[in-house]
């Protein structure tokens, strides 16, 4: 208690002639950076709304490496707006959909037959790409569910397996893929423990373990559940719940290393929901690689109370979070986005910035619990000065509230959907369930780029790259810019509550620049060093020249 507080206060003029703040607090050592406007010159971007009703509402997405997207909502809503084909098998006499496949390419989707209840789950792709989806509400919180992409877009549907379930009910868990090809399903509601899938005796899989973080980190009001996981280049799981972070040996179950408080009063995980993700692993860099974590909005302590039982609305949280999960001792800079977010989506761009996007500036989520949505994407520069990093972006018209979603597309566009902060389908009244399709087209899609933007021709491995392996990337561009290309993988997140589970960009190594023809060069790049840096399976492929990135192709790290 007798450490004194010292601040100094550095005052910085942009050339906008604003001021901004950089305030560096000893006792703490957090930094506190108030924006202002970016340098560089960024334009808004636009909406496109891609189709008005899907007729189900978008709650968990996950994008599938043949360019159709799994989206499905729960079974326990009532009927949906989508009916199941003639003559489907349909218990409990809801003859409606809960879930669709979209497909990107056509902008066309077909009903899914979903029978027992996924509501706020988990998944994860398989190296295969396959998706594993865990758990849900009800009879369905302890399933397995399978779902194979198939080549024909009529052949597939959900396999709701029962035989290999899971040990705990997981009710808002989240899953991480590991180096090994396992996925680990951790938390969720009242539920103390993490366990692996696949369930195999070998791998002696069939029990869970305990772990006291997430005893501690719950609040009377949770703030605790879907806990951001992230997989680290150590083989460690970065894990955040509440305000608190450790680093976690899942192999062992030993807390490695507690990572100090995120600053402030805001409480950053559902019903306080904010968001998280690792920012691009670049082995492109000389010297050791940085890892870094930023944690975006929420809500303060005691406002989902507040929002449930009041019905006031307290503002949401202003704040961004970055860690240097690396460093020998750790410490949060602190941002202050120019709007405050509760349920924001945060999506990393092939650019390898950050879109902040969806939710609301005052309340929680949870059942009528917020008011007052932010319609406005904001851009986080991940390496402008710290002061200017943030940029408005243009506004959508479509509230998008709790149970909403957002995930990149591999032509650069951002998909958002969903929104329903009521217990059933409700079409009147404030904030509506949203069944409508939206596409945010990101200023790097803008046709004033075409002569600087790459497009690629081929990939030499073919469709898939073995770990370390060199490789080329043939790419085609009409004005080159010596040094100013670099090839991505950037993973297709499960993406729930405004979190992208598994999402993660590897900048890759590059070995050398050929130009091949006139218009026609080649990056020769290695692979990603290992399974902890790009654990095995999909990932789309991006070439970036002078910050404008190709369309991206599949590419399967083995
Ligand atoms: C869904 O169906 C209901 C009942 O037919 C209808 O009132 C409503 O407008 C539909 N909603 C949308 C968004 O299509
Ligand atoms: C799955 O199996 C469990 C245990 O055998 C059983 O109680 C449950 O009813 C089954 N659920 C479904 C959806 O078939
Ligand atoms: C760190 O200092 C800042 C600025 O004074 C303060 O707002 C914040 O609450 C402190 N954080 C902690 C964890 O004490
Ligand atoms: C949102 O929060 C701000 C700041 O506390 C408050 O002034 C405003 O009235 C709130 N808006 C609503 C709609 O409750």
């Amino acid at each position: 208690m007798s450490s004194k507080k010292q601040s100094f206060f550095v005052i910085f003029v942009s050339s906008f002639f604003l001021f901004s703040l950089l305030e560096i607090n000893k006792a703490n050592r957090s930094v506190f950076v108030t924006p202002s406007p970016p340098s560089s010159i960024v334009s808004g971007g636009y909406w496109e709304l891609l189709q008005s009703s899907i007729g189900i509402s978008a709650m968990h997405v996950q994008l599938l490496p043949n360019n159709k997207v799994i989206i499905f909502d729960r079974t326990d809503f009532g009927p949906s707006n989508l009916s199941l084909p003639y003559g489907t098998y349909c218990p409990g006499n809801d003859c409606t959909a809960h879930s669709v496949l979209y497909d990107v390419d056509s902008n066309t989707f077909r009903p899914l037959r979903l029978v027992t209840d996924t509501f706020c789950s988990s998944g994860s792709l398989d190296h295969d790409g396959i998706l594993i989806q865990t758990g849900g509400f009800s009879q369905g919180d302890h399933l397995i569910r399978i779902f194979t992409p198939c080549d024909s877009y009529d052949d597939c549907d959900w396999n709701e397996l029962n035989q290999s379930r899971l040990v705990d009910r997981r009710w808002y868990a989240t899953n991480q893929v590991l180096p090994d090809g396992r996925i680990i399903i951790l938390g969720g509601r009242r539920v103390f423990t993490y366990e692996f899938y696949p369930k195999d005796d070998f791998l002696n899989n069939h029990k869970s373990i305990y772990l006291q973080f997430l005893v501690e980190t719950r609040d009377p009001d949770e703030n605790n559940l879907y806990p951001f996981l992230h997989l680290l280049p150590d083989g460690n799981l970065f894990i955040f719940a509440n305000k608190n972070s450790i680093l976690f040996d899942y192999k062992r179950s030993i807390v490695l290393k507690q990572f100090p408080l995120i600053p402030g009063d805001d409480k950053r995980n559902y019903p306080s929901t904010g968001s998280s993700i690792l920012l691009p692993l670049r082995l492109s860099s000389t010297g050791p690689l940085v890892v870094e974590v930023l944690v975006c909005g929420g809500a303060p302590s005691g406002a989902f109370l507040k929002a449930d039982t009041m019905k006031i609305y307290v503002e949401a949280s202003r704040t961004c979070g970055r860690l240097r999960v690396n460093d020998q001792d750790p410490q949060w800079l602190m941002e202050f986005m120019p709007i405050p977010r509760v349920m924001p989506d945060m999506v990393l761009l092939p650019t390898g910035d950050v879109i902040i996007i969806n939710g609301a500036a005052n309340g929680t989520a949870g059942w009528e619990d917020a008011v007052n949505p932010v319609l406005n994407p904001v851009l986080y520069s991940v390496n402008e000065e710290p002061d200017r990093r943030f940029t408005v972006l243009s506004p959508s018209k479509i509230p998008r509230m709790y149970h909403s979603v957002a995930m990149l597309l591999p032509e650069g566009r951002i998909l958002v959907g969903g929104s329903n902060p009521h217990t059933s389908y409700v079409f009147t009244g404030l904030y509506p369930t949203e069944l409508s399709l939206e596409a945010y087209n990101p200023y790097y899609l803008d046709p004033k780029f075409n002569s600087i933007r790459p497009s690629i021709v081929s990939v030499e491995s073919g469709s898939s790259v073995l770990y370390g392996q060199r490789f080329g990337i043939s790419f085609s561009l009409s004005l080159y810019k010596q040094g100013a290309a670099f090839a991505a993988l950037m993973s297709p997140p499960f993406t729930t509550h405004s979190f992208g589970m598994n999402q993660r960009m590897v900048v890759l190594k590059t070995a050398s620049v050929v130009q091949l023809t006139m218009f026609e060069y080649k990056l020769l790049v290695y692979g990603p060093t290992n399974g902890n840096v790009a654990p095995p399976g999909y990932y789309m492929l991006f070439v970036v020249h002078s910050g404008i990135p190709s369309h991206g192709v599949w590419l399967k790290v083995t």
